[in-house]
């Protein structure tokens, strides 16, 4: 059995459009949660919105998580954060290179890598994103990106660090798509990963580190992802938009927790 926590993450994106709607999903999510630990939840909302949704959060288990930083402390960065904005806003997490910065965005792993170092000296939890294209997975070459991505992505970290970042691994064709990577493809991908982790950092570490799957989650398939050995939660996007979507997904990762402990 894993002995690591399963992970769901809520990744709204540049949704929703009004403060007031993004309490309310908070709220609901927050509902839904109750006092359970037994799976970690966190949502990451805009950031115009983190200060309203850490209130609304406030008193119960959920992390919260920004969507970006920028990893020098202060300066002449228009548009950017820092670690101790997002620390002050309330933040327990950041998710770093997700695709749609990396893809969109133009964002490089020595840029990842710059804002992780940033991130874990300030204190915040690093949900490091990474995946291949289609055209990569097409040309045979998902572990060569995924290999590059880590070496570049989690470089200089030591062992102790390592074991304290969250990775997510999201196939640039699952994102949005509704085309859901099959539970075999997620597990080999994740099962890559933790064998490079044990490479680049030691097996012990490899074996703590927790890799969230992102693409396409919903909650009628989110129990055969988490079910697979080296998948440890999940980085969701649109299903996290809807409370009852978002906590089918974590219902359905208390369902494998519950399953995993009978056994043990
Ligand atoms: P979807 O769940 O909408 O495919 O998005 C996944 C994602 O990018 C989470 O970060």
């Amino acid at each position: 059995m894993s002995h690591r926590t399963l992970f769901i993450a809520g990744n709204w994106k540049m949704n929703p459009a009004s403060r007031a709607s993004a309490v309310a999903l908070a709220e609901a999510v927050k509902a839904g949660v109750g006092a359970d630990t037994s799976v970690h939840v966190a949502v990451a909302p805009p950031a115009l919105f983190l200060e309203a949704i850490d209130k609304a959060i406030d008193s119960s288990p959920l992390g919260l998580a920004a969507q970006n930083m920028h990893w020098k402390a202060d300066g002449a960065y228009t548009g950017e954060h820092s670690a101790a904005m997002l620390l002050d806003a309330g933040c327990t997490h950041v998710i770093l290179g997700h695709s749609e910065r990396r893809h969109g965005m133009g964002e490089t792993d020595a840029q990842v890598n710059l804002k992780l170092h940033a991130a874990l000296a300030a204190g915040l939890i690093p949900i490091v994103c990474l995946g291949e294209l289609l055209a990569e997975r097409e040309a045979g070459q998902t572990e060569s990106v995924l290999q590059t991505q880590l070496s570049g992505s989690l470089a200089g970290l030591t062992p102790e660090q390592m074991g304290g970042v969250v990775l997510a691994y999201e196939p640039v064709w699952a994102i949005g798509t509704g085309k859901v990577a099959s539970p075999e493809q997620a597990q080999d991908a994740h099962a890559f990963i933790r064998r490079t982790l044990a490479t680049q950092f030691s097996p012990a570490i490899a074996a703590r580190v927790v890799v969230q799957y992102g693409g396409s989650v919903k909650a009628d398939n989110a129990h055969g992802l988490l079910s697979c050995p080296d998948i440890d939660g999940a980085l969701v996007g649109g299903a996290s938009l809807k409370a009852d979507d978002f906590l089918g997904i974590i219902q359905a990762a208390q369902a494998v927790t519950t399953h995993e402990k009978a056994r043990a």
